[in-house]
C-alpha cells in the first residue's frame, strides 16, 4: 500500500522506567504486528515521564534503552518514525494550546491523575494535572486514525476525543478523532504477587512485575511465586481466579494459542506445572528481544541517528497540523527561526546588527 492510503498509528509509552511485560503485551506487541499496514509514528515519552521526579542521567538511560527495545521488538526504524518526543516542540506547543479548550473538572476525573497523585503525595505538581492534555496533543499532532494502547489508556483517549470535538466544534474541521485499538487479550496485564493490581514498574510488590530486560532466571523465578489460588484447576475466571487468568493471558500470548486451548492443555495437571510454563514462554518470547536490544545499545551513535531521522520525519507532520491549529486560533504566521548554526550571525538584543 502507498503511504498516502495508508492510514495512521501513534502511541507512545514512558521512559520513566524500564518496560515491562505490561506494556509489551498491551502495547508494543501490536504495534509490530499493526506497522506493516499502518503509517507508524512511536515515540518515547521523555516529557511526560519528568511528571514525576526522575534522576537525570537514569532518564537518559532509560531513554535509550527504550529505543533500542523498540528496534529490538521488530519496529523498523527504516519503516517507522520512531522518535522521543521531546525532539519535537510542537507537542508543548499543542499542549498549551489545547490546555485552553480542556476543562480543570475534565482532568480532575482522570484515574491514572488521582492513583499518581495518592502515590506521589508530596508532588502533586500541575504537569501530572495537565498530563492528558500533552497525551492528546501526541495525538492529534499526527491526525492518527488508531492509538494502539493498554485497557488504562482509554479514559485519557476519550478525552483526546472530546478535547478535538470541542475544537472542531469552535474552528471547523482540524482534528480527525482516533479510535482506541485495545487488544481483547492482554489489554491488563495484572502483577504478579497482587493480581488486583496492574503490572507496572512503580508497583510497591517485589517480584511483582517482570521487565523486558531481566535475565531468564529473573523471569523463572517470578512466574514460580506468582500468587495463583486455593483451587487446582486452570480455568479464565478473571473475577473468581484473578492470578491464573492473568497467567493464562500472559501464557495465550506468549504462545500463540488460544484461552481455551490453555485450559484443555492444562486440564488435570497442578499450578506448578502450569506456572513453570508461563515462566518459559516468557522467557522464550523476551530472549531474542532482550538480545537484540542489548547488541543495540552498544552502538549509541546509531541509536542517536534512528531516532534523530524519526524526530525530523514526526516534525514534518506535526508542524503542518501545529501550523494550521496557530492560524485557525488567529496567531500571526510564524516566521520560520534561526537554527543553532545560525547564531553568530544574529544580533542579540542591545547590540548593533550584524
Ligand atoms: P505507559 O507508559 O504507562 O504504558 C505504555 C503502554 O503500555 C500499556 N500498559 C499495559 N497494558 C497492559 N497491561 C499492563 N499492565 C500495562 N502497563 C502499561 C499502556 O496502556 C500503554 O498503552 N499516557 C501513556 C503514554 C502516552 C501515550 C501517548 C500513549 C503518552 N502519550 C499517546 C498513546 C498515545 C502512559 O502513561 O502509558
Amino acid at each position: 500500500m502507498a503511504n498516502a492510503e495508508k492510514k495512521t498509528i501513534l502511541s507512545g509509552i514512558q521512559s520513566s522506567g524500564a518496560l515491562t511485560l505490561g506494556s509489551y503485551i498491551g502495547a508494543i506487541r501490536n504495534w509490530v504486528e499493526l506497522a506493516e499496514d499502518y503509517s507508524c509514528y512511536y515515540c518515547i515519552v521523555d516529557m511526560h515521564a519528568i511528571t514525576v521526579r526522575q534522576d537525570p542521567e537514569t532518564l537518559r538511560r532509560n531513554t535509550l534503552t527504550q529505543l533500542a527495545q523498540y528496534i529490538a521488538a521488530g519496529l523498523d526504524p527504516e519503516k517507522c518514525a520512531l522518535f522521543i518526543q521531546s525532539h519535537v516542540p510542537a507537542h508543548a506547543e499543542l499542549a498549551w494550546a489545547l490546555g485552553c479548550y480542556t476543562m480543570f473538572g475534565e482532568l480532575g476525573r482522570m484515574i491514572q491523575f488521582k492513583e499518581k497523585s495518592a502515590k506521589n503525595a508530596d508532588n502533586v505538581n500541575a504537569g501530572l494535572f495537565t498530563y492528558p492534555v500533552l497525551m492528546a496533543a501526541d495525538i492529534l499532532l499526527y491526525q492518527a486514525d488508531l492509538v494502539p494502547i493498554g485497557e488504562d489508556q482509554k479514559q485519557h483517549l476519550e478525552l483526546t476525543r472530546d478535547v478535538a470535538q470541542r475544537f472542531n466544534g469552535v474552528y471547523g474541521e482540524t482534528f480527525k478523532l482516533p479510535e482506541p485499538y485495545i487488544p481483547k487479550i492482554g489489554a491488563r496485564i495484572m502483577d504478579l504477587q497482587a493480581p488486583e493490581n496492574k503490572m507496572s514498574k512503580s508497583s510497591s510488590s517485589s517480584g511483582g512485575c517482570v521487565c523486558l530486560m531481566d535475565k531468564p532466571e529473573e523471569i523463572l523465578r517470578a512466574f514460580k511465586r506468582a500468587v495463583t489460588d486455593s483451587g487446582a484447576q486452570v480455568r479464565f475466571n478473571p473475577e473468581s481466579k484473578p492470578g491464573v487468568s492473568n497467567l493464562m493471558e500472559i501464557y495465550a500470548v506468549c504462545s500463540g494459542k488460544t484461552l481455551p486451548d490453555v485450559e484443555r492443555e492444562f486440564s488435570g495437571r497442578g499450578y506448578g506445572d502450569f506456572k513453570k510454563a508461563v515462566g518459559e514462554a516468557v522467557v522464550e518470547t523476551l530472549r531474542p528481544m532482550r538480545e537484540e536490544a542489548e547488541r543495540l545499545l552498544e552502538d549509541r551513535a546509531y541509536l542517536e541517528k534512528m531516532c534523530a531521522d524519526g524526530a525530523r520525519r514526526a516534525a514534518l507532520t506535526a508542524d503542518k497540523t501545529l501550523r494550521l491549529v496557530y492560524e485557525k486560533l488567529g496567531f500571526v504566521a510564524k516566521p520560520a527561526l534561526p537554527s543553532e548554526a545560525d547564531a553568530n550571525t544574529i544580533a542579540k538584543p542591545g547590540e548593533a546588527a550584524i
